[in-house]
């Protein structure tokens, strides 16, 4: 069933969980399209690359979203659509609604400088060659000013602007931004925003391969699949999926 105000968002506001991902994965026949499932704290969190995603309980927004597409709207080649829409969404959000400098670090962070105020954690599901739903698993630091200093760069919305900020109200206005940009999933304009101005494109920078190798190059551009082409200082133009390149910051 709907709420009855008028907003599509089914949301879900649990205190503890391990992790609002695996909560809404392990529910996908159960829950409608466009239900929302946040939490409080989470006590295994996921984040990309295997990684944990840690967050001070009730002070940042952890939440996911559950997007059920129909069939034949998406193809599984065409994922990093996906991508685009939650990273374009809460890119604006931060600038326009909140005045934060934000930028997308390819693929899927939101960073302020050379910070990062908001990682995401994908996760689609598919039939043959069709995307039949996708999570949008996202961790936005909101206000929290203090961290494990194992972290290597977080910042929040509070430390970039010193207020402190509704929890509820930021979510609402994210999913507005959302909701917006839905019907543009399959639109070059969508991703035309994805790839305008992302972190450290156009600028010579240093970076890593699969075997920890530093090389010098400058982003040119994402390609529809999701690869990155950075302009080595070799001349040669090379792709890299995730797995292959990490920012050296
Ligand atoms: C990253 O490593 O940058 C991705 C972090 C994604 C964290 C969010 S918090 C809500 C959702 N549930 C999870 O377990 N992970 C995502």
């Amino acid at each position: 069933m709907k709420p009855a105000n008028g907003s599509p968002w089914q949301i879900f506001r649990l205190e503890s969980v391990p992790s609002t991902n695996s909560y809404v994965s392990e529910r996908v026949q159960a829950l409608d399209n466009l239900s929302v499932v946040t939490a409080r704290c989470q006590s295994e969190g996921r984040g990309q690359r295997g990684n944990r995603w840690v967050a001070g309980p009730g002070e940042n927004l952890t939440f996911s979203v559950l997007l059920k597409l129909p069939e034949e709207r998406l193809e599984a080649r065409r994922q990093m659509r996906l991508t685009a829409l939650a990273t374009v969404a809460l890119r604006d959000g931060l600038r326009e609604d909140y005045g934060i400098p934000a930028v997308i670090k390819w693929p899927n962070d939101i960073y302020v400088r050379d910070r990062k105020i908001c990682g995401m954690l994908i996760e689609n599901g598919l039939t043959g060659h069709w995307i039949t739903h996708s999570i949008l698993g996202i961790g936005l630091n909101v206000n929290q000013t203090a961290w494990d200093p194992s972290l290597l760069n977080p910042t929040s919305m509070r430390r970039v602007t010193g207020q402190s900020y509704d929890l509820d109200e930021v979510l609402r206005r994210f999913l507005g931004r959302l909701q917006e940009r839905l019907p543009d999933l399959t639109e070059e304009s969508l991703w035309q925003d994805y790839t305008d101005g992302l972190y450290r494109a156009g600028e010579r920078h240093p970076w890593s391969d699969v075997f920890g190798r530093i090389f010098y190059g400058t982003i040119k551009g994402v390609r529809k699949d999701g690869r990155l082409e950075i302009l080595c200082d070799d001349g040669i133009l090379r792709r890299f999926a995730f797995k292959e390149v990490q920012y050296v910051l």
